[in-house]
């Protein structure tokens, strides 16, 4: 005891300490982090099986209109049934399946907006009381992200085109407002109005409200994106990606039901971010603590 009370006292102790804490605490931290070589062999095999995947959805919900390989269909005038998917991008196939308007049910002048079908809808409630209702319902909306996630890679694999967005690109706490209404107000009023409310177009068609929070940031960013139906194409030289996102911070500020959150992409990072963060900040903070008392002594010392 007393030898480790005389081990203590010494200038160096207390720095040897807080090392060693540091050390553990790394090794522990590094037990939790992915280990990225053995996923990097695994994922080859698992990318073939979710292609496989989706063009199995794909042939069982959309090559009815769109063609076994995609490439649209024709009736027997020559008049187009569906356009082809060759090109398109993960993009406006996850718009237009997120939004319910894929797999279209009913011919008219423009396929609405609806709850997308159970196999590919991710928005479907899951805060249940009962705990196995819960479970249920966040066991269906995984196995839809999964099922969305290997169409749109299907679909992708034919041509390329825009691909979804990252979720740091449509945070609405990032985007610049002000900029957001101006650029709003020059692009988007003449259709969807000043308040975003929406409006009527010619020939039957119409441009859809904004103003409500079942349009998620990554659905306006898709939609500039890829242009849906009558709506035209915004691409990044029209706008430029932090015009996008202003526009989105713009349209989520001004709607009565703030969704800040969005659509969760499950993403790890801010996670382990954080706790990296955290945990260096504690190391740094122990480390002033220990440096600001160190010199306490010496001084009661001299007086
Ligand atoms: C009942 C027929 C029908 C079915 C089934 C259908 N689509 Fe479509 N799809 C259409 C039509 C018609 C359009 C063109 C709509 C328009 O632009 O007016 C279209 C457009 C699209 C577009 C936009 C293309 C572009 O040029 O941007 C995508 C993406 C798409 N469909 C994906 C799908 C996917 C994925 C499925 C299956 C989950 C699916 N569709 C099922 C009829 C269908
Ligand atoms: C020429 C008219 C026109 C302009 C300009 C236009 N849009 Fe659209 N927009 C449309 C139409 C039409 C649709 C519906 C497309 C469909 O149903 O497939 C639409 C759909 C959307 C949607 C999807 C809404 C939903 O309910 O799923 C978003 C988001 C959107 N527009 C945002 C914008 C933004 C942001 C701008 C400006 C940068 C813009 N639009 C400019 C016509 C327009």
């Amino acid at each position: 005891m007393k030898r480790i009370t005389a081990w203590r006292r010494r200038p160096w102790a207390g720095y040897a300490v807080v090392l060693a804490a540091l050390v553990a605490i790394g090794v522990v931290y590094a037990g939790f982090s992915p280990r990225t070589d053995r996923a990097e062999a695994q994922s080859t095999a698992q990318a073939a099986e979710d292609l496989k995947n989706g063009q199995k959805l794909f042939d069982k919900n959309c090559a009815s209109c769109h063609g076994l390989n995609a490439q649209g269909t024709k009736d027997a005038q020559g008049n187009a049934i569906a356009p082809s998917l060759i090109g398109v991008g993960a993009a406006s196939v996850d718009f237009q399946v997120s939004t319910g308007r894929m797999p279209a049910a009913n011919p008219g002048a423009q396929v609405p907006r609806k709850t997308p079908i159970p196999t590919f809808n991710t928005s479907i409630k899951t805060d249940y009381e009962e705990k196995d209702k819960r479970e249920a319902a966040e066991k269906q909306k995984a196995q839809a992200e999964k099922n969305l996630a290997d169409l749109r890679a299907y679909i992708a694999s034919l041509g390329g085109g825009p691909e979804v967005p990252p979720a740091s690109a449509v945070d609405p706490a990032k985007g610049n407002v002000a900029l957001g209404g101006k650029l709003f107000r020059t692009n988007c009023a003449q259709c969807h109005s000043f308040t975003g409310q929406g409006g009527a177009l010619t020939g039957g068609k119409y441009a859809p409200p904004l103003s409500k929070s079942d349009v998620t940031p990554t659905q306006m960013y898709e939609a500039m994106l890829t242009g849906p139906q009558a709506m035209p194409v915004f691409n990044d030289t029209t706008l430029t990606p932090q015009d996008k996102q202003a526009i989105i911070s713009y349209l989520v500020k001004t709607r009565e039901e703030p969704n800040p959150g969005g659509n969760s992409l499950g993403r790890i990072g801010p996670v382990t971010e954080g706790l990296a963060g955290w945990l260096v900040g504690i190391g740094l903070l122990v480390l002033a603590a220990m440096w600001i008392t160190a010199k306490k002594p010496k001084k009661l010392k001299k007086s």
